[in-house]
């Protein structure tokens, strides 16, 4: 019976995910749900490269935690980070414990080494710091000895240690293979890099990721901060307010969440401002096709 009622209750959540909008809108900010499951995320998160990496600073550090109060505060949930970023898993599991929001996040982190046992090592490792028992998603770093680590991913997610497995990548020159591994279907997570000047994953992978009910994180939605010095002392055009842009990071993040296959963008910044700027683009409208063409093309002429 109770097996029974299990899978009533699976059947009728995967149902309910499946009936909604790839896209949809809650009372006040903008969720995707993860295909695999039907869980719900706020679709702007949180990038940990560089700017959480600050544990030996106590001004950085103060930056750091401000930031992640105002991230949480704002409605994010979903921090990405890696034992590749430096401190960056120390510093975020300490500040999450700090300001007591730990069970509010999504945690994500990577294994970014080779060898089955180095693996497994770094992943507990990367566990510790973080301080959580259980983690929301380990993603195979950069495809690194992806086979190897999928293995293993398989068996912890069987074993309750880890909610979802994904893979990496930043970079358009593997996104021919991330599209082989997410066409097998038992990806739960691809992270890619995708924004309006690196728009490649949306010819194809995205597409690909969709069909097989992957869920996409999109990293570098800035090109590392790139494509703010390129309208640096520039206005936004009025008509990005039909878009519902107040500023050029949300005029940049409404272009990536416009396409439905995106479940959840992780711009990186420890600056308590610019999250705030960055988690608005959870309200207001998002633009339709033909204003997403005149977003590209005003972006493509300065
Ligand atoms: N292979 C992989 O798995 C992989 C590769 C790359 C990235 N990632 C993940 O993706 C995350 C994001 O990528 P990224 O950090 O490389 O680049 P990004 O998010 O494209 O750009 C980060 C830069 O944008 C600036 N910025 C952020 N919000 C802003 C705002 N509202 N206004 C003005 N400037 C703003 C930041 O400066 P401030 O600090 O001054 O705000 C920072 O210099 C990383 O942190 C990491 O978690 C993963």
């Amino acid at each position: 019976m109770e097996s029974r009622r299990r899978f009533l209750q699976t059947a009728g959540a995967l149902l309910g995910a499946l009936l909604m909008p790839a896209g949809s809108r809650g009372a006040e900010r903008l969720e995707r749900r993860i295909p695999k499951t039907g869980e719900a995320l706020p679709a702007v998160g949180l990038g940990t490269w560089q700017v959480f990496d600050v544990a030996g600073d106590a001004k950085e550090l103060a930056e750091a935690k401000e930031t992640l109060r105002v991230f949480v505060d704002s409605g994010g949930r979903v921090v990405d980070s890696s034992p590749m970023y430096g401190s960056s898993e120390q510093v975020t599991g300490q500040l999450a414990a700090e300001l007591s929001v730990r069970p509010k996040l999504f945690v994500a982190t990577k294994v970014w080494t080779s060898g089955k046992q180095p693996g497994i090592r770094q992943m507990e490792d990367s566990m510790r710091r973080l301080r959580v028992e259980r983690l929301d998603l380990m993603q195979v770093h950069n495809l690194v000895d992806v086979q190897t680590h999928l293995t293993t991913l398989r068996d912890w997610k069987a074993a309750g240690r880890i909610r979802y497995l994904g893979i990496t990548h930043y970079h358009s020159g593997a996104h021919a293979e991330l599209g082989k591994l997410v066409s097998k279907g038992d990806i739960d997570f691809l992270q890619v890099n995708y924004s309006l000047v690196e728009p490649e994953a949306g010819r194809r992978l995205l597409g690909a990721a969709a069909g097989a009910g992957t869920a996409v994180i999109v990293n570098r939605p800035f090109a590392e901060g790139a494509m703010f010095r390129r309208v640096k002392g520039r206005a936004l055009p009025d008509w990005a307010k039909e878009a519902g842009c107040a500023s050029w990071a949300q005029f940049f993040l409404k272009w990536i969440l416009a396409e439905p296959a995106v479940t959840c963008v992780i711009p990186g910044t420890r600056n308590p401002r610019h999250v705030a700027d960055n988690l608005g683009t959870l309200s207001g409208p998002l633009p339709d096709a033909a204003l997403r063409r005149r977003m590209a093309e005003h972006f493509d002429s300065l």
